[in-house]
């Protein structure tokens, strides 16, 4: 049976993940940080089936521990101060999760299982003003964020342990990717989770910040299999994983509100608060590399993204 030391396994991806490895028959083992109060909700139909290991990624021998202790096959390093906003009120804190964590995650593996394989979360975030369009593996990086700077950091020293240890160690530049379990700060679940409290009366407005900014958005549920596939492949190799098609905020809150039967002019609020000191305007990702070498496709339309998130929202806020 094969082993997967999984990191963030609390988060959006971490989950679809660790449903992915377990019906594929793998033992799946979760790092988990300590909180105060438990923050199941993601993970709870699985929290049976995944056998949690205490961990963080600034604490390396927490790390070492975990991968002594499991001996992984493969190792996904999904954990990270992930949201692009907070990177400028964190900065620092950022850069020791999302940037040095890759490190100390990597010096885990090579003092103590030097043969997994290993997955970093890198992210076209590193791409920010982007040099070309559409972004591929080979386009130059260019952060526009503090979270950017770290994934930009995390994306080389994987490349460098490869290089320099001979290790498998592989980096998935993924383009956003969203779902139901998508964190509430985020732009596509803060729009539909608004969207259905409005419909419902349990809130009056929007507040949004900049709405012309356009992202490639796809199904969280289809990039966790490209995160797999990576670490089944003969060399370990870098791949952008997009769905080729991008879209505006506006287009996003159009589809959401339109699907309720509303008119989204009636209740968004531009609001300088939510508007970045620096924005990434355009992201389009070019997956070619990944169909070709992968057999990897995106498959959850745009729409049927946001309606899916939309249905899921309404359910929940409807306390079904
Ligand atoms: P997410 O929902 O924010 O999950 C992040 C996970 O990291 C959570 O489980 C969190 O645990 C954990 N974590 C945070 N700080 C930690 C620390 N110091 N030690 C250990 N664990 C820690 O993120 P996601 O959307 O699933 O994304 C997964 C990864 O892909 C992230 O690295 C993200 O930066 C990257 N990425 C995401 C996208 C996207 O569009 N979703 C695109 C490109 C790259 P708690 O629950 O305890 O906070
Ligand atoms: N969050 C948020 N809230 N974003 C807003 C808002 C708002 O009220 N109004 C407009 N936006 C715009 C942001 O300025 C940005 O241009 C876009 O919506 C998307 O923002 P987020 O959903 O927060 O995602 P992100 O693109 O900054 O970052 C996500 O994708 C990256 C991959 O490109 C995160 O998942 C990162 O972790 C990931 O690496």
């Amino acid at each position: 049976m094969k082993k997967a030391l999984i990191t963030g396994i609390t988060g959006q991806d971490g989950s679809y993940l660790a449903e992915l490895l377990l019906e594929k028959g793998y033992k799946v083992y979760g790092l988990r940080r300590r909180t105060a109060t438990p923050n199941f909700e993601n993970i709870k139909h699985l929290e049976n089936e995944i056998e949690f290991i205490s961990g963080d990624l600034r604490d390396l021998t927490s790390l070492t521990e975990a991968v002594k202790a499991t001996k992984p096959d493969e190792v996904y390093n999904l954990a990270a101060q992930s949201f692009v906003g907070d990177s400028w009120r964190q900065p620092i804190y950022t850069s020791e999760v999302t940037g040095l964590g890759v490190t100390n995650i990597l010096e885990a593996i090579r003092l103590s299982k030097r043969d997994a394989r290993f997955y970093q979360a890198s992210s076209s975030e590193m791409f920010g003003k982007v040099v070309e369009t559409p972004q591929k593996e080979t386009t130059p990086f260019y952060p526009r964020s503090p979270y950017g700077v770290a994934k930009v950091y995390g994306h080389w020293i994987t490349v460098n342990y490869r290089e320099s240890y001979d290790m498998y160690a592989c980096s998935g530049i993924l383009f956003n990717h969203e779902s139901p379990r998508r964190g509430i700060e985020f732009v596509t679940r803060k729009v539909t989770d608004a969207v259905t409290k409005i419909k419902l009366g349990l809130q009056d407005k929007l507040h949004l910040g900049n709405l012309d900014a356009k992202r490639d958005w796809g199904f969280a549920g289809d990039y966790v299999e490209a995160m797999w596939l990576m670490l089944q492949q003969e060399e370990p190799d870098d791949y952008v994983i997009a769905t080729g098609e991008t879209h505006t905020v506006k287009e996003l809150v159009e589809i959401a509100f339109q699907h309720v039967g509303l008119n989204y002019q009636d209740y968004v609020v531009q609001d300088p608060q939510f508007v970045r000191p620096a924005e990434v305007d355009i992201l389009l990702g070019d997956p070619s590399k990944a169909k070709h070498k992968l057999g990897w496709e995106s498959k959850v339309s745009f729409e049927d993204l946001v309606k899916m998130m939309v249905d899921s929202d309404l359910a929940k806020n409807k306390g079904q």
